[in-house]
């Protein structure tokens, strides 16, 4: 695996998912620094254009190690975030996903989605993709849904946050899936 010649690019026209450059710095950095993303996310705060120029560099080393599979998600010729797949071992991964505050809301990120799952059940033989989200992080929990994740509980104290434990949803999707929602949001939403 050579870095960044060997990621591939998908794209659906919209939404092209790439692997990440230095250019994507800034807009990185403006993404680390949301409230929403500080919220639901393990990103560092304060947040440097240091800490946005390690985060690319450590995309390329998943890449070259195969722990992960990170790509940025380009829209209107501007990077919009990232999405990625976490290698978990033969044909298991976790989905991890978020995005700068001027894509949210536009459905690119579930362009994105699509672009990703399709490609880790085609390209690295997935069985099934997990999903994990903070519990109470309605945003992330409804794309998981659009995309076709099952909600599959809560698991109290699991994911760690700035040295404190928080209670986790979670979620899979089966490669036999179609990535679309499995019912309707108000059911799914009760669970
Ligand atoms: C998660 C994220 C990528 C989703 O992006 P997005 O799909 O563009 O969605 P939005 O942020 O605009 O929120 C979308 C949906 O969530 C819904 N939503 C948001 N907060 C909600 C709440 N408290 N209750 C119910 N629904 C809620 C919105 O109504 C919207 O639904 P719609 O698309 O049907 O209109 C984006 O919000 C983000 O980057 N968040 C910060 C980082 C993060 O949480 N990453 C995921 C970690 S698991």
């Amino acid at each position: 695996m050579t870095f960044p010649g060997a990621i591939p690019t998908l794209t659906d026209g919209p939404v092209t998912l790439r692997a990440h450059r230095p250019s994507d710095v800034e807009r990185s950095v403006e993404q680390s620094v949301d409230a929403e993303s500080v919220r639901w996310t393990t990103v560092p705060t304060p947040y440097s254009l240091d800490d946005a120029r390690d985060y690319i560099g450590s995309r390329a080393r998943a890449w070259l190690e195969d722990t992960e599979w990170p790509f940025a998600v380009e829209v209107d010729r501007r990077f919009g975030g990232s999405v990625e797949l976490r290698n978990e071992g033969p044909g298991r991964a976790e989905v991890a996903f978020g995005s700068h505050p001027d894509i949210r809301g536009t459905g690119a990120m579930e362009r994105a989605l699509r672009l990703l799952l399709a490609w880790g059940f085609e390209a690295r033989s997935l069985t099934t993709v997990i999903w994990w989200a903070h519990a109470g992080n309605w945003a992330s929990r409804k794309l998981a849904w659009k995309v076709g994740f099952s909600f599959d509980g809560c698991v109290r104290q699991w994911l760690p946050q700035r040295g404190e434990m928080r209670d986790a949803w979670v979620g899979t999707l089966l490669a036999s899936e179609p990535l679309q929602p499995r019912e309707a949001w108000e059911i799914a939403a009760d669970r």
